[in-house]
């Protein structure tokens, strides 16, 4: 599904540039599970942004089913983006005077889904529509921007940390309703992570560091949310 091809970044000027990506390869297959590792500072969010088009590359190519987005103008990359990709962060960035309906009819207007309430109860959460953002706890409030990434029925879920700020139990939670939502609804996932254990949920885990991929290999039987450590 995309092919990203020698992806380099620097940060910074001329003469005090600093190069975070120091030529990225990696292919991203349709019902993907990909997991990224590497030391804070290697690399891996600046990726995930460019490789979603949120940010662009210095140099190399991310090909998405046959169309370089490098190559699309900025309403094209709008679209694209709206189209195929679902993100989702350490931080839920919920809107906190929407309540969890509009906070996911957000996402799915998006796309122009009428049946973002199907996402909602996905997540287990069809009780509490009306509920806005600080009367939920910190998984209830993931779950909702869960909810909202995939209410417009992305291709690629991107995942930055999704667990980070979460417990143990509610962090094996939204990983559980992640891959049941994957297993229903088909898309890629490539996620981020400081939690090594996380990897063995992985089909494809790589390694990065210091802007480059040092290791990747492949889980022959990935585990669930619940059969990991933590
Ligand atoms: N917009 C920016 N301007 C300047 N430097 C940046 C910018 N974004 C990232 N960097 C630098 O690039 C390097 C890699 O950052 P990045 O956020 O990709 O790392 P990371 O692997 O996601 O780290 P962490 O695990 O801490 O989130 C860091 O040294 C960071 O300071
Ligand atoms: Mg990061």
């Amino acid at each position: 599904m995309i092919q990203v091809k020698d992806i380099t970044k620097s940060f910074g000027s001329k003469e005090n540039s600093f190069q975070v990506l120091k030529g990225i390869s990696l292919d991203i297959k349709d019902n993907d599970y990909i997991v990224l590792l590497g030391a804070s500072g290697s690399g891996k969010s600046t990726l995930l942004n460019i490789i979603s088009g949120l940010e662009k590359a210095d140099s190399g190519s991310i090909m998405y089913d046959g169309t370089d987005i490098d190559k699309l103008s900025e309403t094209e990359l709008t679209k694209f983006r709206k189209d195929n990709v679902g993100f989702i962060f350490q931080q839920y960035y919920l809107l906190p005077n929407l309540d969890v309906e509009k906070n996911v009819k957000m996402g799915a207007d998006l796309a122009g889904n009428k049946n973002y309430c199907e996402m909602i109860k996905a997540v287990g959460l069809g009780e509490k529509l009306h509920k806005y953002p600080h009367e939920l706890s910190g998984g209830e409030q993931q779950r909702v921007s869960v909810a909202r990434a995939l209410a417009k029925k992305p291709k690629i879920l991107f995942l930055d940390e999704p667990t980070g700020a979460l417990d143990e139990a509610t962090g094996r939670q939204v990983l559980d309703y992640i891959s049941k939502l994957q297993e229903q609804y088909h898309f890629a996932v490539v996620m981020v992570t400081h939690n090594n254990n996380i990897a063995e949920m992985a089909k494809t885990v790589i390694k990065m560091n210091s802007g480059k991929i040092v290791e990747t290999y492949t889980n022959e039987a990935p585990k669930t949310a619940y059969e990991i450590g933590w």
